[in-house]
């Protein structure tokens, strides 16, 4: 989990957010103009009754010192554009998964949602109270509580930093609800995973609460001793939440994929892991440098 909203006390089963990376040289200056759109609320709300104390701040983000991405591409695309990606795929799919390297390479903030959700929950917060609910049922929380968390933390990127959104949009209203907000993906990486590999994936997974790492019992077991001791499953990775995760899937992905279809990344995650990041990273690769050349 890379969100924790400041407001919750710190609690030693999160880690605490990375500092934002210091600007790296020749990075062109970026500005916020292209990810917030002109005719939105001077509110940070993104609907009125859900107020931003639930969401707070979210900091914390994908900065860090592994290598990044500096000659086809930069952080800046030209025209003061911030750069910015979404990740989707089923549940179990490798979306976290693939987060971390992605952040690093291109020095974008991981959001997700589903981590900010359960920070929300797990300090009992309004918000996280009318969440619980759905996500244990394996449902869709309402759009305008994910809408608030999103755009709390959007807000929050750094100036010489961009965005990574982990799990939303989901429907095509969070979708053009993202688009109101001004959030314009360079890439938009969907990760494909047959449903049968999917329910092998969930009920085997384990989080380790203190780094975040996801485990898994027979394909990336934890190490033995303290972490194999401390390593916990989620509330949802059940099989019968799985199915509801899966229905809402297949109900909305391909209306969302077509929202997106001019900054598509198709990748199979069925794949070692490894490779899904090499994959995902030509396309964003490729992507990034055709809308440079334009530019
Ligand atoms: P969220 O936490 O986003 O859950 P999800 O979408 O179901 O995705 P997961 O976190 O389960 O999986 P992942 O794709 O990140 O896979 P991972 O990398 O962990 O959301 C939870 C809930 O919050 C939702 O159900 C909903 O209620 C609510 N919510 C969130 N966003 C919302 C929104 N926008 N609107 C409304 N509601 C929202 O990998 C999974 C396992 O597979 C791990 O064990 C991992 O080690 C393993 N693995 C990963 N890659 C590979 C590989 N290549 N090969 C083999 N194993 C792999």
């Amino acid at each position: 989990p890379t969100l924790i909203p400041p407001c919750l006390p710190t609690p030693t089963a999160w880690p605490s957010a990375s500092p934002a990376p210091a600007s790296r040289p020749g990075a062109c200056p970026t500005s916020r103009r292209r990810l917030w759109s002109t005719t939105r609320s001077p509110s940070r709300e993104y609907n009125p009754g859900e107020g931003l104390h639930g969401a707070g701040h979210l900091g914390g983000g994908g900065g860090g010192s592994a290598r990044r991405i500096s000659d086809t591409t930069s952080l800046a695309l030209g025209g003061g554009e911030k750069l910015g990606f979404i990740i989707a795929g089923a549940p179990a799919s490798g979306k976290g998964t693939q987060c971390k390297a992605i952040s690093e390479r291109y020095n974008v903030k991981h959001i997700s949602t589903g981590d900010a959700l359960r920070a929300q929950v797990k300090g009992k917060t309004a918000l996280g109270m009318k969440a619980k609910g759905f996500m244990d049922a394996g449902d869709l929380v309402p759009d305008e509580l994910v809408m608030n968390i999103v755009k709390a933390a959007t807000e929050d990127v750094a100036d010489d930093q961009g965005y990574l959104l982990d799990g939303v949009p989901r429907t095509m209203p969070q979708a053009h609800m993202l688009k109101d907000l001004g959030i314009d993906p360079s890439a938009f990486i969907l990760l494909n995973v047959p449903d049968e590999i999917l329910v092998e994936r969930i009920t085997g997974r384990r989080i380790d609460p203190v780094t975040g790492e996801s485990y898994h019992v027979k394909f990336f077991p934890p190490p033995a001793g303290e972490i194999a001791a401390r390593v916990y499953q989620r509330s949802d990775d059940t099989e019968s939440a799985l199915r509801t995760r899966l229905v809402k899937f297949h109900e909305n992905v391909a209306a969302v994929k077509g929202f997106y279809s001019d900054v598509m990344v198709e990748v199979n995650g069925n794949q070692q892991k490894a490779v899904v990041q090499a994959e995902i990273m030509a396309g964003v690769d490729k992507l990034l440098a055709k809308k440079k050349h334009a530019h």
